[in-house]
């Protein structure tokens, strides 16, 4: 294993052309759990791009705090940009501040309460559809719901529904696409493959479904009280509206970045509960005092703490963004190394939440790793990132999840069709390929 002379250690096992783009499209956890052993700084090879993995939570927050240096970038960034436009999540960090304060407004505890309106009712209509003693397609309903809600989030005026359910439909090749565009050398992302015709035919009727819709909200006089109501209200520094390219990309963004990671959040949570019983029967205890049988409600939230720290678990074993990558814009010191600029450093949550170092049994499901007298590792729990570009869903998708779980476990009983674990399927998110659960229905009639 060689260290060069920036004290960074190269990963071992790189081909020539290809580097280490086998693991990585056939085992990148696995890959990336035997980093941490080879240093605090590990280079590993994308066909001829190198990028440097960051094994330490205190320099993965170095990385994160210091968004002016360590810039977004890289090749995961690029086809995210290819794939959604110049928005908030691939912007540089020149642009970066402006996008974010005007977002952001639509992040507010305020709106929050709204949401959780529309999340309550899209929860209610997901449970109608599920027949007592029968198995569901956990992935699908958790995406439906999803989808359902975010998309209402977004566009709430009916004109709008097709385009929710054309984006919807796409998301999925959207998100396998922009991961295997990331790590194929540019030569194979250009041959007229299957897979990237598929991704570039999702990614183009996604694009003109927002399109569409924003031609109509622009046609209307009328202010529909969404996100892309007040995306076309807000001014910039300037006073200056928003030109249609970047309200374009921010619905791109907020719709891939917001739905299959709040659906994976999801349909892992479910996963975990039917394979630790005794955890989901506390739970059950738990939201059948605050809730007796009816839906979650934003007022029920404060009480809510175990289902809360269920989803928390969950994100730390597994986080639907599992890795991420950034570019030095100068040069950078990281711990004794010196980086280069326009070197491509990546993050991995996943990486770091399962380093026994910094979570003691890292594998195992145990919820109450985070009571609030357990003291946590500093910046060891990183599923929504942090610093600049921290995620500006974080309390969107904690309000959906509890809420969700709570009222699901409440109602359903919730066990495996079969003891086989689910294959993990590391897209863009890390997700679980086919994951059924039987459901017993628990109250007479489901109001
Ligand atoms: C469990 C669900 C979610 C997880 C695990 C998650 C994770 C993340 C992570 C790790 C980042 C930072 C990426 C980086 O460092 O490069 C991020 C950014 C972002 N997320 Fe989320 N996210 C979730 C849900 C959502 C939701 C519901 C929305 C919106 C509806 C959303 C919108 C965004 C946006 C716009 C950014 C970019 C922020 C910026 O650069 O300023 N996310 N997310």
């Amino acid at each position: 294993m060689a260290t060069d002379h920036t004290g960074i250690t190269h990963a071992p096992g790189a081909l020539p052309i290809v580097g280490h783009l086998f693991p990585l499209l056939r085992d990148p956890l696995g890959f990336l759990n035997t980093l941490p052993s080879h240093g605090d700084l590990v280079q590993i090879k994308l066909g001829p791009q190198r990028a440097v993995v960051v094994c330490r939570p205190e320099l993965v927050q170095q990385v994160l705090l210091n968004d002016r240096i360590y810039d977004k970038g890289g090749p995961i960034i690029e086809r995210v940009g290819n794939a959604l436009g110049d928005g908030i999540a691939s912007c540089p960090h020149s642009a970066h501040r402006r996008q974010r304060r005007s977002l952001q407004p639509a992040f507010s505890r305020t709106c929050l309460r709204e949401y959780a309106t529309i999340m309550a009712e899209e929860i209610d209509t997901l449970r109608t559809t599920w027949n007592d003693g029968r198995a569901i397609d956990v992935a699908t309903q958790m995406y439906t719901l999803a989808s359902g809600t975010i998309g209402r989030t977004l566009f709430t005026a009916e004109a709008a529904r097709p385009a929710i359910d054309t984006v919807t439909e796409c998301l999925p090749d959207i998100f396998r696409g922009i991961y295997q565009q990331a790590v194929l050398p540019p030569l194979l992302r250009r041959l007229p493959l299957p897979s990237n015709r598929r991704y570039e035919r999702a990614r183009n009727r996604a694009w003109a479904a927002v399109s569409k819709t924003i031609g109509l909200y622009r046609q209307d006089s009328q202010t529909h009280g969404d996100v892309l109501s007040m995306l076309l209200e807000a001014r910039d520094d300037d006073g200056g509206t928003l030109g249609d390219a970047e309200i374009h990309a921010q619905i791109m963004t907020l719709l891939v970045a917001g739905i299959d990671t709040t659906a994976v959040a999801l349909t892992w949570a479910v996963h975990l509960l039917c394979q630790y019983p005794d955890v989901q029967e506390r739970l059950r205890t738990e939201t059948a005092e605050v809730l007796g049988s009816r839906t979650a409600t934003w007022d029920d939230l404060p009480r809510l703490d175990l289902a809360s720290r269920v989803i928390t678990e969950t994100l730390r074993l597994y986080p639907p963004g599992w890795i991420f990558t950034r570019t030095t814009t100068t040069e950078a010191r990281l711990a004794d190394a010196v980086i280069p600029p326009e070197t491509n450093i990546i993050y991995s949550p996943y990486l770091i939440h399962h380093d026994e170092r910094f979570h003691p049994r890292p594998d195992s499901f145990d919820p109450d790793r985070w009571l609030p007298e357990r003291e946590p590792v500093r910046g060891a729990h990183i599923p929504f990132g942090g610093g600049a570009r921290k995620c500006i869903g974080d309390n969107y998708a904690m309000t959906l999840a509890t809420l969700a779980l709570s009222t699901i476990v409440t109602q359903w009983r919730l066990s495996h069709v079969d003891h086989q674990l689910p294959h993990v399927e590391p897209r863009m998110t890390l997700s679980p390929h086919k994951m059924q659960a039987r459901v017993e229905c628990l109250v007479r009639a489901p109001d």
